[in-house]
């Protein structure tokens, strides 16, 4: 066990509840706080909820692990097929969650992150936020929301090499996984690609335990792989 902390922001989420319990099962860490906004208010668009998160998780030990769990895709809107189905408030809705929450989370985590050994910022993005990866089209707020998250972590990658040599900054795809997220979305999922959130947590884990300083600010699937820019 080390003496550090590690906080999974999110928890009332179906990979991040699973994360959480992973994370307390494993006994690795002196304390795992599960934060949501369901259980606790914290609500990551709100900076001033982030700044009393921050200034709680201060009052402990030093965090080695900061896990971003959040992340909407419908909930009120339908991801759009076409250009003309883009709206505004949808667009803002998910540039605020997937985007802006993760970016003040690390404005006021980061500064709780231990520089004497490993520490981790992760954060929940989605293979469809890659730009190289993108055939498909459609889903045009999710896919920016998730390609503008992508550049923030590459973006505090960058600035925390400089600062914790041994921090790893990573966005991760947990594949398609059986939540409420990905509900209305499954239908022509092969069964065995359909993961629970228990297995899904299980490989995000493992990907994170292999990653390097030299790894810092790109975006890895469930499996290991890399996944385009
Ligand atoms: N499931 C999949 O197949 C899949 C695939 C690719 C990527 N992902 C990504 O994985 C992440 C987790 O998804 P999931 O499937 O576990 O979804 P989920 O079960 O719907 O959980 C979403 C979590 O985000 C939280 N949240 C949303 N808006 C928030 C806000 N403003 N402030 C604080 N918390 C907020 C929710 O909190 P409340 O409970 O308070 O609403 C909930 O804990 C997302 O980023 C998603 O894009 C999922």
């Amino acid at each position: 066990m080390t003496s550090g902390a590690a906080v999974v922001i999110g928890a009332s989420g179906g990979v991040g509840g699973a994360v959480r319990s992973r994370l307390e099962a494993s006994g690795r860490f002196a304390v795992v706080h599960g934060v949501s906004r369901r259980g606790d208010g914290v609500d990551i668009t709100d900076e001033t909820s982030v700044a009393g998160l921050a200034a709680r998780l201060g009052e402990g030990p030093p965090l080695e692990l900061v896990f971003v769990a959040t992340g909407v895709l419908h909930n009120g809107f339908e991801p759009e097929r076409s250009f003309k189905a883009m709206q505004a408030a949808h667009l803002l809705r998910d540039f605020r969650v997937n985007a802006l929450g993760p970016a003040l989370l690390a404005r006021h985590l980061i500064p709780l992150l231990t520089r004497d050994r490993r520490a981790v910022f992760a954060a929940l993005s989605a293979r469809v936020g890659s730009i190289g990866d993108n055939r498909l089209g459609g889903w045009h707020s999710y896919r920016a929301s998730k390609a503008a998250l992508n550049m923030i972590l590459k973006t505090l990658a960058v600035e925390l090499a400089r600062t914790h040599p041994q921090a790893v900054v990573a966005g991760l795809h947990p594949g398609t996984v059986d939540t409420g997220l990905s509900k209305p979305f499954q239908r022509g999922v092969k069964p065995e690609k359909l993961f629970t959130p228990e297995q899904s947590a299980a490989h995000l884990l493992q990907v994170l335990d292999g990653l390097q300083p030299a790894d810092s600010g790109g975006v890895f699937a469930w499996d290991g792989a890399r996944v385009p820019e």
